[in-house]
């Protein structure tokens, strides 16, 4: 009997050499993530100031199908994070098997270089001539508040170095200062026509008032009109003969002081700009 139970015992033995009778228990399953290690990497493009333009891109090591969760929000399989503000985000991977990288801290700041820069613009005009017309009206413009300033009259589109912009017509000019960083300063900047000196201007004011709607407004006797102010230059000769020399225009004579007026502007050279 001990003889047989000991063959047995033998025999199971053996059997369970060939065949591993272990006890049949379901083991734990391995960890997929154990030992794993995902680092990220966040490269950024800085938003510029006030805008919502900024983005994160995020690469995974090692090589692998990720998918990307800003500010633990839901995972995404895009690895770009668009449309961002400035701020600080946190930003995690996580591979197929679910396993998760550290968090990764990313601060996005404003990439504005203009940032802070209060570039200031001091205009200064000559007029253009009127009688003849003539483009030879100046801008000058003072920058300050930075450097490296380049100018511009034309609304942006080309710049110069000097700050000087010479032989203008009479109008309006959108001038831009620019400097080193591209930070601009715009102003609407006027070349006014010259208005005239004063004795020419008191001749003038005297005729519309004495002349009236015989020279002015239309008025054309004798093939004359004054509504142009270079027809009173032109005529000045004219002028000077049927009013003070004459005295034969306008009908009701001139005062002496009126004539004087205009003896005082012929005297200074009868010019628009006497
Ligand atoms: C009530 C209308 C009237 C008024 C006011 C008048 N004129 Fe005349 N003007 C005429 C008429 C009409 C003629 C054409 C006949 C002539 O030459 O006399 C003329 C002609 C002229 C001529 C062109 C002839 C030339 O000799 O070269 C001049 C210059 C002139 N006027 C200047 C003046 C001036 C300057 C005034 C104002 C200070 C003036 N007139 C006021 C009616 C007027």
């Amino acid at each position: 009997m001990k003889k047989i139970s000991l063959l047995s015992a033998m025999f199971l033995f053996a059997t369970c050499i060939i065949f591993s009778c272990k006890k049949d228990t379901v083991a734990p399953p391995a960890n997929p993530c154990t030992g794993v290690v995902i680092s990220i990497n966040a490269s950024q493009t800085a938003p510029t100031t006030g805008q919502s333009n900024g983005s994160i891109t995020v690469t995974a090591t090692p090589n692998g199908t990720y998918t990307y969760s800003i500010n633990s929000g839901a995972y995404q399989s895009s690895n770009i994070f668009s449309n961002l503000a400035t701020g600080t985000y946190t930003i995690k991977a996580k591979n197929a098997d679910g396993c998760e990288s550290a968090v990764s801290t990313v601060t996005l700041s404003s990439s504005n270089p203009c940032n802070g820069i209060n570039i200031t613009l001091t205009p200064v005009t000559t007029f253009a001539d009127v009688c003849p017309t003539t483009n030879n009206g100046s801008i000058t413009l003072t920058a300050s508040g930075s450097n490296g300033f380049t100018y511009s009259k034309d609304g942006g589109t080309t710049f110069q170095a000097s700050n000087v912009f010479s032989n203008l017509a009479a109008g309006n000019y959108p001038v831009v200062v620019k400097d080193v960083n591209g930070c601009t300063k715009s102003q609407s900047v006027t070349v006014s026509a010259n208005p005239g000196g004063v004795k020419f201007n008191l001749v003038r004011n005297l005729m519309i008032a004495k002349c009236g709607s015989c020279h002015f407004n239309g008025g054309n006797n004798g093939s004359v009109n004054f509504d142009d102010k270079c027809n009173i230059v032109n005529q000045w000769d004219r002028i000077n003969f049927r009013c003070v020399v004459q005295g034969t225009m306008p009908p009701t004579p001139l005062s002496t002081s009126e004539k004087q007026t205009i003896t005082d502007w012929v005297n200074a050279g009868h010019r628009y700009i006497d």
